[in-house]
């Protein structure tokens, strides 16, 4: 066994955390875990390329999407959990009586997958904030924790609570996730990570406030949002997916995606809006509903904002 002087994942969560939402942030981080192992030797296992269906949402499922989805699914299903939502599942599964619905997805970046870093996004929801059954009437304030996994060279996982983020690295020695950065506060914006290709699709508003968002900043955009975010996290800067003619709603995801990001951001000193308001405050009424997310450091989301309310 490896010597360390981190803390280890157990004692850190129990600081921080109820028991209950402990456990299901250790149910993440174990199925993170798993996933990595996969990921490691995906080109020798036959674990690349499309399985020639597509999810809920009309996108060509990889096989590792699915085999993703089955380890999330397996490592969440806990007595404290009473729903779990996945991006890779057509409708919520109900588990029964627990006190936090999941929120997942499973494999973020899917495009990467075998070229670049992926990863994987939890959002837990409290149900007593809001209804998630019979009818969703939800909103990102009902999150009691987000956390989210980057499978580089270290695997990183963020976890954050209302008012604070720590990143934890995978030590494969002992399998041990251990607290290397604890309490991120973003620094000042160096990087704005956007789809530039898309320019030709913005509407005027979103060119407005992408211009200015980004003034100043420089370049990187991996395809993988939660590569983008950790690198928003660490060393600062500004994410953009704004609505486009293609995607005139949004392409990302509120429950399992934005909802989780706009979390960690603001707890870590950085803010995330959809453009007039903050993603935690737009109603959400369906498993799968789009959004636009603009997140990171405060000023660059304001700049933003500022463009894309003007009046065309
Ligand atoms: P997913 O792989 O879970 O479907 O999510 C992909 C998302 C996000 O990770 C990334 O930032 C974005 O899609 C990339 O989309 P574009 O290729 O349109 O830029
Ligand atoms: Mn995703
Ligand atoms: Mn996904």
């Amino acid at each position: 066994m490896p010597e360390s002087n981190f803390p280890d994942l157990a004692s850190a969560l129990s600081d921080r955390f109820p028991a209950p939402v402990s456990a299901i942030l250790q149910g993440f981080a174990g199925a993170s875990a798993s996933l990595r192992d996969l990921l490691a030797v995906a080109p020798l296992r036959d674990l690349l390329g499309a399985t020639g269906e597509t999810n809920v949402q009309d996108e060509a499922t990889a096989k590792l999407d699915q085999r993703a989805n089955s380890i999330f699914m397996d490592a969440l299903r806990l007595p404290e959990v009473a729903r779990l939502i996945s991006e890779e599942e057509p409708e919520p599964a109900e588990l029964g009586e627990g006190a936090y619905t999941c929120c997942f997805d499973p494999l973020d970046g899917s495009s990467n997958i075998g070229v670049a870093s992926v990863g994987s996004i939890l959002g837990v929801y409290a149900n007593e904030s809001g209804g998630f059954y019979p009818e969703f009437n939800v909103t990102g304030r009902g999150l009691v924790a987000a956390a989210f996994t980057v499978y580089g060279l270290p695997t990183m996982l963020i976890v954050a609570s209302n008012d604070r983020v720590d990143g934890f690295a995978f030590d494969p020695e002992d399998r041990s996730w251990r607290l290397v950065s604890p309490g991120i506060r973003m620094p000042r914006a160096q990087y704005a990570s956007i789809n530039w290709m898309y320019r030709d699709r913005w509407p005027a508003r979103v060119v407005r406030g992408v211009d200015l968002a980004s003034d100043g900043l420089r370049g990187r955009y991996s395809g993988s949002m939660v590569e983008d975010i950790l690198r928003v996290l660490m060393s600062g800067g500004v994410f953009l997916y704004p609505e486009d003619a293609s995607v005139p709603a949004g392409k990302l995801r509120m429950l399992y995606e934005i909802c989780p990001i706009g979390f960690i951001l603001q707890a870590a000193g950085g803010d995330a809006m959809d453009g007039r308001q903050s993603v935690l405050d737009v109603p959400i009424t369906s498993a799968h509903q789009r959004g636009p997310l603009i997140a990171g450091d405060r000023e660059a989301v304001l700049r933003y904002h500022h463009g894309y309310v003007l009046e065309d």
